[in-house]
């Protein structure tokens, strides 16, 4: 069979790539050696965010409820239950996936790919072996979680991110190895679920690199509050041993060895690009040092007819990224004059509460030559919906050059900061200045007007915040939160 297009993997970069590449009318199909949707829709965001859904609405009610004067007995969690749930949600979408690649007349065909040429790849399933030729293909077939020596993943009782969604029971206690996005993400959830948690994690922090700092400290004291999570740093996992129905972590933590007992461990040190798979490298594809696929800035690789887009052709390794670059590609496939030039890619940590950012942080500017910044922040104490909602914790924090007022960054920790950030993505694509977001009206009474006075914060006349002068050289926060 013979196609303009041919787009293997269909997680959220392959399949956006295919369905736009069928609706500007290219011949196109797309193969997949496991569910439609990829990790995210099956074993990554969509299903985590149930989970953290249900986590914090137990909370909530067991903790929080009562001081709004309803008062709930006899809480309990029916984990099969709630993961059947989860399952619906994930199945749900999967199959709204299938429907729009259909319904846009993509081919879909199940099975594992290998490049045989550069122009011609097979596709085994237990039924048959295909052959398929294509006029250009789109490699989009993602990352896997990273192994750590003496810690092979068997999902039972060492667990990379795909056991930890699939659990049957809520484990007494587990070690999270690695304190990254998705270490803090699992753990904040099982935690809440009544799990005790403790994270191992080699650098001096948690999140290192990951989120503006402010922000950290944020989730690190919400994660104290919280009473069954601690946080060992500078420790390094080196061994496990069984013991009873649970383990024993050995960990070299601050120099010194400790051991940890668990019911259960999960690995969460980071994800590695599928290039190692599909004979990438035996038909001439250039892959760095790193595993990623080189690209140009239309996603091209070396050879021109081969794109590649999503996790396997870079940093960030963050769905949206592979959707953005999925569009890209089909339109580039098509003909069209386009190039990657997204200013930001924002991203989210899904903690309680959650981190949300767009364009740089203080140190990023500074290494970009921005010395001259004006910085602030407004807390989410101080707005009425947040309040109404008992989610005081955090702030929105904006970053702006001093002299043309122009942002270059926004922080954001608090409630619903995963959507509230999308104001400050179109804010800096449109080279918005402070001014832009203080002079918008924003409707009251809702978490957005944070936006709205962080901007006028950060210009140093916040309505409902004390204002004392913006420090603009040391470009340290004002607000205390
Ligand atoms: P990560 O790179 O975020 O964090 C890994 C952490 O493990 C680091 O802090 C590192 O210092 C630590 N570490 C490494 N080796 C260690 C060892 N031997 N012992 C103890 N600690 C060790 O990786 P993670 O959390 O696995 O996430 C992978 C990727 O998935 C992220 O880069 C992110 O882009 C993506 N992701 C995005 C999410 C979102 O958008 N909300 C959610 C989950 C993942």
């Amino acid at each position: 069979m013979s196609y303009d297009v041919c787009v293997i993997g269909a997680g959220p970069g392959g399949y956006v790539a295919a369905i736009k590449a069928a609706q500007l009318g290219l011949k196109t199909v797309i193969i997949e050696r496991e569910k439609l949707g990829g990790v995210c829709l099956n074993v990554g965001c969509i299903p985590s965010k149930a989970m953290i859904t249900a986590a914090h609405f137990l909370h909530k009610v067991e903790h929080e409820s009562s001081t709004m004067g309803i008062e709930v007995s006899g809480v309990k969690l029916n984990m099969p239950k709630l993961k059947n749930w989860k399952q619906s949600v994930s199945d749900r979408m999967a199959g709204g996936v299938e429907q729009l690649l259909k319904g846009n007349k993509v081919e879909i065909v199940q099975g594992d790919a290998e490049f045989t040429s550069a122009n011609d790849i097979t596709v085994k399933s237990s039924k048959e072996t295909r052959h398929i030729k294509a006029k250009n293909f789109v490699v989009a077939t993602g990352s896997r979680p990273i192994e750590i020596p003496g810690f092979s993943f068997d999902e039972k009782t060492v667990m990379s991110s795909t056991g930890a969604l699939d659990l049957e029971q809520v484990p007494k206690k587990l070690i999270t190895i690695g304190g990254g996005y998705i270490g803090l993400e699992i753990s904040s959830y099982l935690a809440e679920l009544g799990c005790e948690v403790t994270i191992l994690e080699a650098a001096d922090g948690v999140l290192k690199g990951a989120a503006d700092p402010d922000c950290i400290k944020v989730v690190e004291r919400q994660l104290k509050k919280q009473g069954n999570v601690k946080v060992h740093t500078k420790a390094f996992a080196k061994s496990f041993e069984k013991k009873g129905s649970g383990v024993v972590v050995k960990a070299e933590v601050n120099g010194k060895v400790e051991s940890f007992e668990a019911d259960k461990i999960l690995v969460t040190v980071g994800r590695k690009p599928n290039s190692d798979q599909m004979k990438l490298k035996q038909i001439g594809l250039n892959i760095d040092d790193r595993g990623f696929v080189k690209v140009d800035a239309q996603m091209r690789s070396n050879i021109p007819h081969i794109f590649a887009i999503g996790d396997i052709a870079g940093q960030p390794m963050l769905a949206h990224k592979a959707s953005h670059e999925g569009v890209l590609v089909a339109e580039v496939m098509a003909g069209h004059n386009r190039v990657y030039d997204a200013k930001t890619v924002p991203a989210v940590i899904f903690t309680h509460p959650e981190i949300a950012s767009a364009g740089w942080t203080e140190e990023e500017c500074k290494a970009q030559g921005y010395s001259d910044l004006k910085v602030n922040k407004f807390p989410f104490a101080a707005n009425g919906r947040a309040v109404s909602l008992m989610e005081t914790d955090g702030f929105v924090k904006m970053i702006a050059d001093n002299k043309t007022h122009r942002l270059l960054g926004v922080h954001i920790c608090g409630p619903e900061a995963s959507n509230l950030i999308s104001e400050a993505v179109l804010a800096i694509e449109m080279g918005a200045r402070l001014e832009d977001l203080a002079l918008s009206i924003h409707p009251h009474p809702t978490l957005g007007e944070t936006m709205m006075e962080a901007a006028e914060a950060t210009l140093g006349h916040a309505i409902h915040m004390i204002n004392k002068p913006v420090n603009t050289k040391k470009s340290s926060a004002q607000a205390r939160v």
